[in-house]
């Protein structure tokens, strides 16, 4: 009985139209009709994996995940924070995260290892011929949502609830937050200290590192004020990463080669602070790849 994958995520932003026109430029393929209101979008190997919807302020409403069996639901049906458990059409348990109000939403998923597991491309090293990277023609697409990053404004409540639901700790980032798994992916959520309730990333998984290159130049050839922080590899997780910040300031990172932990006995997470937490390499990180700028502006319209 376990978590078993990170299946979508719900934002709130103001302009859903001019926000749903970036995650269609950023590869993502839209599954419901143009709307002010709610618009979805799919990966090419995720399903539906993405939902925005209308709201004063951006935020995090919602995240969705699987389980292996209903008896995961069912023993986390008498949590405190249950909004609803209900059995038709599917065992759908729904909960609150109680320091962020963000809602989970829980299905039973189908079994099996979710993650890029031994998917990552080799590697071939060529003589006599151009790299098969270099001629590379289709721009790339995500395959797949691989985690969220979120600031709670009461980080133990939402750690307890977090790790209470299923999700368990890869890592820690001192006086930040915790790296949590709720699959064989390092990470699938963190949970980082923040003044307020807040989206940081969304994280979506491209084929390797060439397609990081190319996924984010190809963003940043339309509108270069979408960058936001990259191109580099972090040590925790091991992932390339690029982001991308969406016109409503949530950021988007195209990632490549993250870990993935298949045994829970062979893994001990450790702590990590300092410059290196971030980055093994790239770019040093802007100031507001740490503290968004509209951080005050979402302070003040959460009261
Ligand atoms: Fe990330």
């Amino acid at each position: 009985m376990a978590l078993i994958r990170l299946k979508s995520v719900t934002i709130g932003v103001p302009d859903v139209k001019g926000v749903a026109a970036y995650y269609s430029d950023f590869g993502l393929t839209q599954t419901t009709a143009d709307s002010a209101t709610s618009v979805s979008f799919a990966t090419l190997e995720g399903g539906e994996q993405l939902t925005l919807q209308a709201t004063p302020l951006r935020r995090l409403l919602g995240i969705a995940l699987e389980a292996d069996n209903e008896e995961h639901l069912v023993r986390l049906s008498t949590d405190p924070t249950v909004l609803r458990f209900t059995r038709e059409p599917e065992p759908t348990l729904v909960l609150r995260d109680p320091g962020a109000g963000v809602e989970v939403t829980i299905t039973v998923g189908a079994e099996g290892l979710h993650g890029r597991i031994l998917g990552r491309t080799p590697v071939e090293r060529t003589v006599n011929t151009r790299a098969a990277e270099v001629l590379r023609t289709q721009r790339p697409r995500p395959l797949r949502l691989g985690h969220v990053v979120m600031g709670s404004p009461d980080h133990e409540a939402s750690m307890s609830f977090f790790t209470r639901i299923g999700f368990k700790v890869s890592d820690y980032i001192k006086d930040v937050g915790a790296f949590l798994r709720c699959s064989i992916d390092h990470h699938n959520l963190l949970v980082q200290r923040a003044p307020v309730a807040f989206l940081h990333h969304t994280s979506w998984e491209v084929n390797d590192a060439d397609d990081v290159g190319r996924a984010a130049s190809a963003m940043l050839e339309e509108d270069p004020n979408r960058h936001g922080w990259g191109f580099g590899r972090h040590l925790i997780g091991s992932n390339y990463f690029w982001y991308l910040r969406d016109p409503a300031g949530n950021m988007t990172e195209y990632f490549a080669d993250m870990d993935e932990i298949v045994d829970d006995a062979l893994w001990s997470p450790e702590v990590f602070s300092g410059k290196n937490a971030l980055a093994v390499w790239g770019p040093p990180a802007p100031a507001s790849f740490l503290r968004p700028d509209d951080l005050a502006e979402l302070m003040q319209g959460s009261h």
